[in-house]
């Protein structure tokens, strides 16, 4: 067998079988094969796609590629939740305090930010003294202890996603149907959970931005799941605006606490919800009813912000520490009229050129800086009234650029639900 028939074969747009893609992909891992083959043959999957048995082979060779995670040391069932990525994306930072709160357990293992989006890992380490390492015996411990534990991928955990993905980063193939599923899912099944939602998010805010692709996606997603017994239900996601008002690290978390006391944006307490009563009645064998009610409940009793605090604090964090930058500027509205846009793609790269986020992998992030937004679609806005704040701590002039998110119309237009599709 040898690399170049693999790539000219799947350039043709013939069917790769088990024995070639795992060649291929375990030569990578072992660094027999370069990244300048792997990244030809990652581009002509991209352009002549995968069957059905490629995709699933592919995620069995990622998926033995490292460890897998037993949890039966976990008492009860375990659930996760993944999400493929957007702007202002922190559903995780309050939903697995609020599942621990309602007596679901959730071990999870998160990323950092990529590209425009942000992430979990990022975000929690803006909290002072955060740890997001810990062994797996303590990680254990905590998800029996407190019912909640959220680390960055441990490093033997499907080793070939994290070669590939980065090399799919920087080369152009971030955007295909079975390079997602297949990394999703091989990480999702080595994590060990039997019961998992995906947050599928759709729009210029996300690796995916129509319907249909969508769609596609999460039929795989589900019929992987299927393969290896577990239970995956797709939500499907606007990602065409940021979700919530706040876009930056600190910022975010900050959202996240509030949203956890019951004063949180309507859109992101909205999708936490629904995400947290799927898993909830997944967990529990509870209606959807049910379980929605019990996450009502555990806001408002203040359950759901308790959790955070106890599990903040078994990671050594310090939510008194959380800062923000000082220097703010407003962003004043140009005209008078209706929100009709706000670019979450345009406002997510505003933030990672401010410092919220890295324009290479070893730049240390500024967990200060970010963007509020005061405004959001369908709102009403009189000129000069604030669109949204903006905090700084160097003396980027980004304040036109995030004028230029906004589109500003005289009628409301039309408004994109927040959830568009569940599936099943
Ligand atoms: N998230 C992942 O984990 N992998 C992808 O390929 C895309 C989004």
């Amino acid at each position: 067998m040898n690399i170049i028939d693999i790539i000219n074969k799947k350039r043709l747009g013939l069917e790769l079988t088990y024995e070639e893609i795992s060649y291929a992909i375990m030569g990578f891992v072992n660094e027999e094969i370069p990244d300048y083959q792997i990244s030809s043959l990652l581009m002509a999957i991209v352009l002549n796609g995968m069957s059905d048995k490629e995709t699933f082979d592919l995620t069995e060779v990622m998926l033995n590629s490292g460890e897998k995670i037993s949890l039966n040391k976990v008492e009860g069932n375990v659930v996760d939740k993944h999400s493929t990525g957007g702007v202002g994306d922190k559903v995780t930072l309050v939903l697995a305090p609020l599942l621990a709160s309602c007596g679901t357990k959730i071990a999870k293992m998160s990323g950092r930010g990529l590209g425009f989006t942000g992430g979990t890992i990022d975000k929690l380490e803006s909290i002072p003294g955060f740890e997001t390492t810990m062994n797996f015996d303590e990680f254990i411990n905590q998800v029996n202890s407190i019912g909640v534990a959220v680390i960055g991928q441990m490093n033997n955990l499907v080793p070939a996603d994290k070669k590939i993905y980065a090399l799919r980063d920087v080369t152009g193939t971030v955007e295909s149907i079975p390079l997602i599923a297949s990394s999703i899912m091989s990480k999702k099944i080595a994590s060990g959970a039997d019961k998992i939602v995906i947050d599928v998010k759709v729009g210029n805010g996300a690796l995916i931005n129509t319907i249909d692709k969508a769609r596609e996606l999460s039929k795989m997603m589900i019929k992987i799941g299927k393969k290896y017994n577990k239970e995956v239900v797709c939500i499907l996601s606007d990602m065409n605006s940021p979700l919530g008002n706040s876009i930056g690290n600190a910022l975010e978390v900050i959202e996240c606490i509030e949203t956890l006391k019951g004063n949180g944006p309507k859109d992101l307490t909205g999708l936490v919800i629904l995400l947290a009563s799927y898993l909830i009645s997944m967990d529990k064998g509870v209606s959807l009813d049910d379980a929605k009610l019990m996450t009502i409940q555990s806001i408002r009793n203040g359950n759901a912000y308790n959790k955070f605090v106890e599990f903040v604090n078994a990671q050594k964090g310090n939510i008194n520490e959380i800062k923000v930058s000082d220097k703010v500027f407003s962003i004043k509205s140009p005209k008078t009229g209706f929100i009709c846009e706000i670019d979450a793609l345009a406002l997510g790269n505003i933030v990672k050129k401010i410092g919220g986020g890295r324009i290479n992998k070893k730049d240390k992030i500024d967990y200060t800086v970010g963007v509020v937004l005061s405004k959001k679609i369908g709102d009403y806005v009189v000129e000069n009234e604030e669109l949204a704040k903006v905090y700084l701590n160097k003396k980027d002039l980004v304040l036109n650029e995030i004028i230029n998110c906004f589109k500003i119309e005289n009628s409301v237009g039309k408004i994109n639900p927040l959830i568009k599709e569940i599936i099943k």
